[in-house]
């Protein structure tokens, strides 16, 4: 063996001892892949930014968004209304009567854009309540309050409700500031005088309801000051059907028979049922008492006493709403065995009659307002997970279907209305705010009084 050739095979073996180190440090293996992203939940409500269309329910960025768990408390409870407002408090116990005592298990989501924040409340509540202090003549007593009379008109039923609360301008109450007891600081009074009012300053309510602001795709914008809790500028989404101002005022309108077809901030249209819902109103007439009078003179052997338990079929379903008044009349004079009856009253007392009808089935204790775009009350959209269809199926059954309600909120971070909450992301990053629950009731609530939103 040469010099030379023992020096080459050194360094032949020094380069593959080098090559070898080498190819050591290269050969690794892949790191395992991110697991795909779940829902976590999160301390505060996180608000992505996402720029993703976030509008929809179904939206991907939903379905793996961080969540914030409320711990739902007894915010409100053993409050009744007023005289005359009957069977309105279906979460009078608190979370012990909420959808039956079951755990809302409320979680809220959150995103925002460039312009718009948004808000995903899911809950469970498996019953469906549609109304909103519906005029009954002659209703159903209170067990809760068996000293009133169910006599004449009485407001009957309550909605399914969600509402946030939020501080526009460091709103103060005897509790504190809203930012460091949230909701607490628009808490006043109690039992019959409870009212949500600030001592000063001014809360931003947003309130969505299964009766008054679902079917027209918004949240009631509300503005809540020492001087009490209003709608925001432009007025309300809903207004009570009556020209009293009690609960024993009576119905004004009804359905005017044609079609409730109703523009959805999203653009599209929707019509809207009657059997639920009063948008296109025309006045009630016809004297109710006449028509009692009328109704047990010549129809109660038939059909029992305020329409119910008779030898015929009971007439004081809620389907009286369903058909306009002239239609309704029709139906009457066309059923073969009540010729003899309807065909001989007079055009008066038929109107007393249908108005009788409509009273002991319940009409509208509210009509809808269709908002005008770009005003304060407009703000607030929304689209939920229930349709006027699955309303009609759930109160067939009387279950809530779905069993778990979805609303989705959107709003623009800065509307710049003095009656709204601005989102100014490069002043403030986090946002104190309420949140309550409401099952068919709309005093006694359930939820939490101070979360955080925070925007990352
Ligand atoms: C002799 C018995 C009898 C009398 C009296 C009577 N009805 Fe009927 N009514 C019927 C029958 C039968 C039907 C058909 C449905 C059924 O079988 O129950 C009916 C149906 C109705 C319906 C449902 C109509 C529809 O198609 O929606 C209404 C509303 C109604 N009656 C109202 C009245 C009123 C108001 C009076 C009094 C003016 C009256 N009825 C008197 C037997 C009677």
């Amino acid at each position: 063996m040469t010099k030379t050739f023992k020096s080459q095979l050194a360094l032949l073996s020094l380069v593959l001892l080098f090559l070898g180190a080498c190819e050591k440090e290269y050969s690794y293996t892949l790191p395992p892949k991110d697991p795909p992203k779940t829902s976590q939940p999160t301390t505060t409500l996180e608000a992505a930014f996402n720029t993703a269309g976030l509008g929809t329910i179904n939206a991907a960025y939903w379905k793996t968004a961080n969540y914030l768990q409320v711990s739902a408390k007894d915010l409100s409870k053993n409050l009744l209304y007023g005289d005359g407002g009957l069977n309105l408090t279906g979460t009078f116990n608190g979370l012990a009567g909420f959808s039956k005592g079951n755990d809302p298990k409320l979680t809220l989501k959150a995103a925002y854009d460039a312009d718009y924040l948004y808000i995903l409340a899911e809950w469970n509540d498996t019953t469906v309540d549609i109304s909103d202090k519906t005029f009954f003549f002659n209703g159903n007593l209170d067990p809760l309050k068996s000293s009133e009379s169910n006599v004449g008109w009485t407001s009957q039923r309550n909605s399914d409700k969600l509402s946030f609360a939020f501080d526009v301008n460091g709103a103060t109450g005897a509790s504190g500031t809203f930012a460091s007891t949230g909701c607490q600081a628009s808490c006043h009074g109690t039992g019959a005088t409870a009212v949500m009012t600030p001592n000063s300053g001014t809360v931003d309510i947003w309130n969505w309801s299964l009766a008054t602001s679902n079917p027209l795709g918004y949240a009631h914008d509300l503005v809540s000051t020492s001087s009490g809790m209003n709608a925001d500028a432009g007025g309300p989404l809903a207004a009570r059907n009556t020209d009293g101002t009690t609960y024993r005022s009576g119905a004004k309108y009804e359905w005017d028979g044609t079609a409730q077809t109703v523009t959805l901030p999203s653009g599209a249209t929707t019509l809207l049922d009657p059997t639920f819902y009063l948008l296109n109103k025309t006045p009630m007439v016809g004297d109710i008492h006449d028509g009692e009078t009328v109704y047990a003179a010549v129809c109660e052997h038939c059909h029992g006493p305020n329409g119910i338990g008779g030898e015929y079929s009971a007439i004081n379903g809620i389907g009286s709403n369903k058909k306009s008044r002239s239609a309704y009349k029709t139906a009457m004079a066309d059923v073969g065995d009540m010729g003899g009856y309807w065909g001989p009253l007079s055009a008066t007392q038929k109107d007393d009659i249908v108005t009788f009808l409509r009273g002991i089935s319940g009409a509208p204790g509210y009509y809808l307002i269709q908002p005008t775009p770009g005003t304060s009350t407009a703000d607030i959209t929304v689209v939920s997970n229930v349709t006027p269809t699955q309303i009609a199926n759930a109160m067939a059954v009387s279950t809530n279907k779905h069993q778990k309600y979805q609303v989705l909120i959107k709003r623009k971070l800065k509307t710049n209305n003095a009656d709204d909450i601005q989102f100014d992301l490069l002043t403030k990053k986090e946002y104190v705010f309420g949140v309550a629950l409401m099952d068919n009731d709309g005093r006694n609530h359930i939820g939490s009084l101070k979360e955080t939103l925070t925007f990352k």
